[in-house]
């Protein structure tokens, strides 16, 4: 890799996290990835409802879906996180996932999502914690789902400002995702470059 490589296609994972088999958060995340996937992007969809990781440590060996899920984190370039506010925090199969996957979050966006009757302010900050614990980088706003004013009866999304929010969203993460990690890319593997915080992750 050199110096001046670009990413054309940004790789997009999209993380759903409630295990209700109908849910918010993971429908507004599926609309997003609709809106990431027609820009310079592919994305995947990680549905932690069915793609069930074991709590972290409780297997001795890597199950298949760890296996999987592996696979879809080292893929990614950015992630969306969705949650419901479980009492002003992130549901415990987000944690979950976050512990899992830490160490390959360096260098990565993130864009939030929650569904909250409160708006969720303590979650998205407490899931922006988290992901800059482990070297992340975070939009600086996220999407705030409030289910009984944001969907109607068929669980369509109704309201263009949170459709406008999401087209924002979609729109920014693949922007500013793309420059932050062709220069952590960059960084990466400029090794006369000593001091910058993409050095620690030279192998
Ligand atoms: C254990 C639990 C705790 C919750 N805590 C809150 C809360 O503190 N604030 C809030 O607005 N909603 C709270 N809720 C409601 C959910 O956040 C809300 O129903 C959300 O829309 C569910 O998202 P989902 O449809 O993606 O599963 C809680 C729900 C559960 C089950």
């Amino acid at each position: 890799m050199t110096s001046t490589e670009s990413k054309s296609i940004l790789n997009v994972l999209g993380v759903g996290s409630s295990m209700r088999q109908i849910s918010y958060s993971t429908t507004a995340l599926k609309i997003i990835l609709e809106k990431v996937g027609g820009k310079d992007a592919e994305t995947n969809l990680l549905d932690l409802q069915k793609t069930r990781l074991p709590m972290l440590y409780s297997q001795e060996d890597d199950t298949e879906e760890i296996v999987r899920v592996t696979e879809l984190v080292k893929w990614a370039d950015a992630f969306v996180l969705a949650t419901p506010d479980y009492h002003g925090s992130m549901s415990g199969s987000l944690k979950n996932f976050l512990d899992y996957f830490w160490s390959d979050f360096a260098g990565k966006t993130f864009g939030y999502i929650v569904a909250s009757h409160e708006k969720g302010l303590t979650v998205m900050d407490q899931m922006r914690t988290a992901v800059r614990q482990c070297y992340g980088w975070s939009m600086p706003y996220g999407i705030s789902i409030n289910p009984e004013v944001d969907f109607n009866d068929k669980r369509e999304l109704i309201g263009t400002k949170i459709s406008s929010r999401l087209d924002m969203l979609a729109r920014d993460l693949v922007v500013y995702g793309k420059l932050i990690r062709e220069q952590f890319l960059n960084d990466l593997h400029r090794s006369s470059l000593v001091n910058t915080f993409a050095g620690y992750y030279r192998k």
